[in-house]
């Protein structure tokens, strides 16, 4: 029986992760979970699953929790205590799926106890890749990631040798906007970024999705997954999210792997890590129409280039990339900027980033609060 931690639970990928659980309670046991404000759906989750650690974000949600689960559970909240939930009775795998940067501290927490780390918060490789690798294999942890285009990577590496590594190749679906004239994406509104052809995700990655800035998160996220420099890692566009990355070796070989467009997929991969087990996740039919690859067009979606170019200068600059998109998918899902002025507030935000070596977390966290004191300057510039 392996334990389980969650934090995030009550996020899209928490809920497919209680979904895979919930498939095999002869198999996997929750010990402690963590949420953001969601009190509801948290309090479902406790009373169904019965871990022994809670957190929630805020203190007067807590004080609320307590007194709907009663004695039995502890719960705490904040930072302190979504990390004390990422280490709680160290448990075999912790899964890392809350959104934004406010994962980075649990993460780096759980890489540190050792155990399997089911990575869906790529943040926290963006914004400290080397201090979290280096974490991690100093303890001995296992990072497992949960994206599906890395868990893609991961899986076709298998029985192969580093060295034999030509590039990678990171699929995207392209996102609602793939084939929209780019005259038109000044008229872009949130309900239409929301809705993701294949895939049913949170806001925040929904919408990076949508501007690409999420398959740039990735291509750093890679960086430090698989030791790679950015020139061993490409990007194609592939609208049916079937073959969801692929390895390409010396020899020209491409390994690939492929499978629906379901995040139980890589989830039950990262829980069950070595083994493969039921997802409930329908076969895939290939029969059912053509396979389309394509290149980016990264005039059309400049928070690719704008990525790759931050994960070139390296230091602090992928973290304040981060930053500065939190900042400016919110404000257009606040209605406050255009979708167009998305990648303007993000490259406005790198200029003005003072460089830096981003050896600790405190110099990574000084540089993204100033990337978001930055960038909220620069949505006020840009405000509809
Ligand atoms: N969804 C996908 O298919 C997918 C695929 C690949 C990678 N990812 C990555 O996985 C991560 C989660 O994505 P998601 O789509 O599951 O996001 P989501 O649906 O927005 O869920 C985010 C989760 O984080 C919690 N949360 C937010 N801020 C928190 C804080 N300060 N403290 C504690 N909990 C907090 C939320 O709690 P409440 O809801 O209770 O407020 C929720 O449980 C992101 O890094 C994303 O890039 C997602």
């Amino acid at each position: 029986m392996k334990s389980i931690s969650i934090l995030g639970s009550t996020g899209s990928i928490g809920i497919n992760t209680l979904n895979v659980i919930r498939l095999h309670p002869e198999r996997f046991k929750v010990t402690a979970l963590a949420a953001g404000s969601n009190l509801d759906l948290f309090a479902a989750q406790i009373k169904e699953f019965k871990p022994r650690l809670v957190s929630l974000e805020r203190e007067e949600d807590a004080l609320k929790l307590s007194s709907i689960v009663g004695p039995s559970v502890e719960v705490l909240y904040g930072a302190e205590g979504a990390e004390s939930v990422a280490v709680y009775d160290n448990p075999d795998v912790t899964v890392s799926a809350i959104t934004g940067a406010a994962g980075l501290l649990p993460t780096l927490a759980a890489a540190k106890a050792g155990g399997v780390v089911a990575l869906a918060n790529k943040e926290s490789l963006v914004l400290a890749g080397s201090i979290v690798m280096a974490e991690a294999k100093k303890s001995g942890a296992t990072i497992v990631p949960v994206d599906s285009e890395h868990s893609a990577i991961m899986q076709s590496l298998v029985g192969h040798r580093r060295e034999d590594i030509k590039r990678i190749i990171l699929t995207a679906s392209g996102g609602p906007f793939l084939d929209r004239p780019q005259e038109d994406f000044v008229n872009i509104t949130p309900q239409q970024a929301l809705k993701h052809p294949n895939w049913d995700m949170g806001a925040k990655v929904t919408i990076d999705s949508a501007t690409l800035l999420n398959k740039g998160l990735e291509v750093i996220e890679a960086r430090w997954l698989f030791d790679l420099s950015p020139d061993e890692i490409s990007v194609l566009v592939h609208p049916q999210s079937i073959v969801h990355s692929m390895v390409e070796y010396l020899d020209g070989s491409i390994i690939s792997q492929m499978g629906a467009p379901d995040m139980r997929g890589p989830i039950a991969y990262a829980l069950a890590y070595p083994e493969r087990i039921e997802t409930g996740v329908e076969p895939c039919d290939l029969t059912r129409g053509p396979l389309e690859f394509r290149e980016p067009d990264m005039k059309k979606f400049p928070c690719l280039g704008l990525a790759y170019d931050a994960l070139r200068a390296g230091g602090t600059m992928p973290a304040a990339l981060n930053a500065a998109d939190e900042v400016a998918v919110r404000a257009f899902l606040e209605g406050q900027v255009a979708f167009t002025a998305i990648s303007g507030i993000i490259e406005d935000t790198l200029t003005r980033n003072a460089p830096g070596n981003g050896a600790t977390i405190e110099e990574i966290t000084s540089a993204d609060r100033v990337a978001r004191e930055n960038a909220r300057r620069a949505v006020k510039k840009v405000e509809l």
